[in-house]
């Protein structure tokens, strides 16, 4: 979810629906504002995308200069009307926003209706508003933090009250949460391009801290009621980096922003010569690099997928034990952590919710925590005892294509300096692998070149309910994430296979023209995917290859071909993957779907 909120002198419902526009990739079934009208709080709130809210607005608007507003994403009730944010109690002089998740909301929502409160929704925000409503005593702050002393959970809240309309009340415990300062007004917001358009100045709030926004200024406090002075931080990215720049979609936009993302992610981490790798940002001695007995990787979704190379590099490069797990699993086979122990955290955003909780539980354990991230001052930044950024850029859609990719360009550099320390890969092969990292961004825009072939491609297969990818070694991994992709936006059905894996059972599901992508990109493994070509084709499975230009000899096994540039084996993943996120998107728009926002899933999942 997203949530805005503003105070000044303008007309407030602009701001609002402005800023929740930069939100809508947190989410997006359904939207609404609260704002302090001539008439007291009005609500106005309605399922659907944001479009909806808005033309609703612009027939009947709701004037005045302090408000608040949120774009949902849905966890406690199914997406409505009534589910939607703002929610206020019944005496409507209370109203609230929220991200996050109330843990004990059923408890508390117990006690309330026994002392006489009546709910309309099945949320577990409009508990809050109640909450508020029950503990107020003519001091919206003390109410919010008595409120707040009661619930367990991640939240980001911003409050209202009709009784105190000169004063917004913002707090932070797990979600995200900033504040924009103005002249005469102020702002708060998810993240900072929801308030960028308006000022350049914020402050980041930090878990368990709140703030009391007035017209004129902005206090922080702890949630127990201290007062804290913070350092504005000022912004200097640029909004339209942030926008579609041309493009239809973000997605098609961020595919072709990859040969940008590998150089910015790369370049400034390469000694002049070109021979090593620098990270002066990692702060672990060479000591302690040399110390590290195992490897974990936690991540989510695309970001596990990375991770996933991640494992196969490192474990190349350093030869120690790495195992990657997904977050939301990680904490339940109780994990062998010690002192000795890297935990590597991979997130775009910095704030998904079960990344964050296998983080803390890598740290409890004792283990050393580098992030990997696009977001800096995102929470898993913060938190991490070191952090490796990825210059990415803002990702907007919600299918993830160059943080995925900067994030294997992150595993490559981390590999090879680690192994610079620990001497464990020999110099002619660290000035061969950074070489040949640096023909990678090239080599990607050579493959966006045939996205007309791609695209035809995608729209053969678009018409299908079922497809597999297959692959050996490197090339399953990549076949894992170009699975999810497809998934993710285009709806069709597939499944990623180790190719060697599919004659033990999935092969039964190969049937005439049912299509299957296979990865040949290492040489070492060519003979054995194409044997398990030949299974396939046999049951009459319509076969795409992907295979590197060198490799023509392969093309008469396939029925369709598509040549990439070579580069080292470990390397080819930053290339392979290139294709797979054409064919998704293309496929995706054939279907008529909503690339950049498929159904059901949001950017950033903030709930465990
Ligand atoms: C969500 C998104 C995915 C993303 C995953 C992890 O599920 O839809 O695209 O890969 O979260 O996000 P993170 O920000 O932690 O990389």
């Amino acid at each position: 979810c997203g949530i805005v909120g503003y105070i000044g002198y303008r007309n407030s419902q602009e701001i609002l629906l402005e800023g929740l526009k930069k939100l809508e990739y947190r989410g997006y079934d359904s939207a609404g504002v609260a704002i302090y009208t001539a008439e007291g709080l009005k609500i106005h709130k309605s399922q659907g995308r944001l479009a909806v809210l808005e033309s609703q607005l612009d027939e009947v608007p709701l004037v005045g200069s302090v408000g608040i507003g949120h774009t949902r994403w849905a966890t406690h009730g199914r997406p409505s009307d009534v589910n939607s944010h703002p929610h206020s109690d019944e005496s409507n002089k209370f109203t609230v926003v929220h991200n996050g998740i109330i843990e004990n909301y059923a408890a508390l929502k117990m006690e309330l209706i026994e002392r006489g409160h009546k709910f309309s929704s099945d949320t577990d925000t409009e508990i809050i508003a109640h909450l508020i409503a029950d503990l107020y005593d003519g001091d919206i702050v003390k109410a919010v933090q008595a409120a707040v002393g009661r619930m367990r959970g991640a939240y980001a809240l911003g409050v209202l009250t009709a009784y105190e309309p000169d004063k917004l009340v913002a707090v932070r415990n797990a979600s995200p949460l900033v504040i924009g300062i103005g002249e005469g007004e102020n702002f708060i917001g998810s993240d900072i391009p929801a308030i960028l358009e308006y000022t350049r100045n914020v402050y980041i709030l930090g878990d368990q801290e709140m703030a009391i926004l007035t017209r004129d200024g902005v206090e922080l406090l702890t949630i127990e009621g201290n007062f804290i002075s913070r350092e504005i931080l000022h912004v200097d990215w640029d909004l339209v980096t942030a926008e579609k720049a041309g493009y239809p979609h973000f997605m098609l936009k961020e595919i072709y922003e990859q040969p940008k993302a590998y150089r910015d992610t790369m370049n400034s981490r390469l000694s002049e010569k070109r021979d090593r790798v620098i990270l002066p940002e990692i702060t672990m001695s060479d000591e302690e690099i040399r110390s590290i007995r195992n490897i974990q990787i936690v991540a989510c979704g695309t970001a596990y997928h990375a991770g996933l190379v991640g494992k196969m590099v490192i474990e190349r490069m350093l030869r120690l034990p790495v195992e990657t797990d997904v977050a939301s699993e990680y904490r339940y086979r109780d994990p062998l952590v010690s002192r000795r122990t890297l935990t590597i955290v991979v997130s775009q955003s910095g704030e998904t919710a079960d990344t964050l909780a296998a983080m803390r539980e890598a740290k409890s354990k004792g283990a050393h925590v580098l992030a990997i991230t696009n977001v800096v001052g995102s929470t898993v930044a913060r938190e991490a005892d070191d952090v490796l950024v990825t210059w990415a850029g803002p990702e907007i859609a919600v299918a993830s294509t160059k943080a995925y990719t900067s994030q294997l360009i992150a595993f490559y550099l981390l590999g090879l300096y680690m192994a610079q320390v620990r001497g464990s890969v020999k110099q002619e092969e660290i000035e061969q692998t950074i070489g040949a990292m640096q023909s990678l961004p090239e080599q990607v825009e050579s493959i966006l070149e045939q996205a007309e072939s791609i695209q035809s491609y995608a729209e053969q297969i678009a018409v299908h309910n079922n497809l597999f990818f297959i692959g050996r070694g490197p090339d399953y991994l990549v076949a894992q994430e170009g699975s999810l992709k497809l998934k993710e936006i285009s709806y069709i059905h597939s499944e990623a296979y180790a190719a060697g894996e599919l004659k033990h059972g999935t092969l039964a599901l190969i049937e005439d023209n049912v299509p299957v992508i296979a990865l040949v990109t290492q040489p070492a493994l060519a003979e054995k995917t194409v044997s398990n070509i030949k299974e396939v084709k046999a049951r009459g499975g319509n076969v795409l290859g992907i295979t590197c230009e060198d490799s023509a000899e392969l093309q008469s096994e396939f029925d369709h071909t598509l040549f990439i540039p070579r580069t080292l084996d470990m390397l080819m993943p930053a290339l392979s993957v290139i294709p797979l996120q054409l064919i998704s998107y293309y496929a995706s728009l054939a279907r008529g779907n909503d690339v950049d926002k498929p159904r059901n899933l949001a950017k950033s999942v903030t709930v465990e």
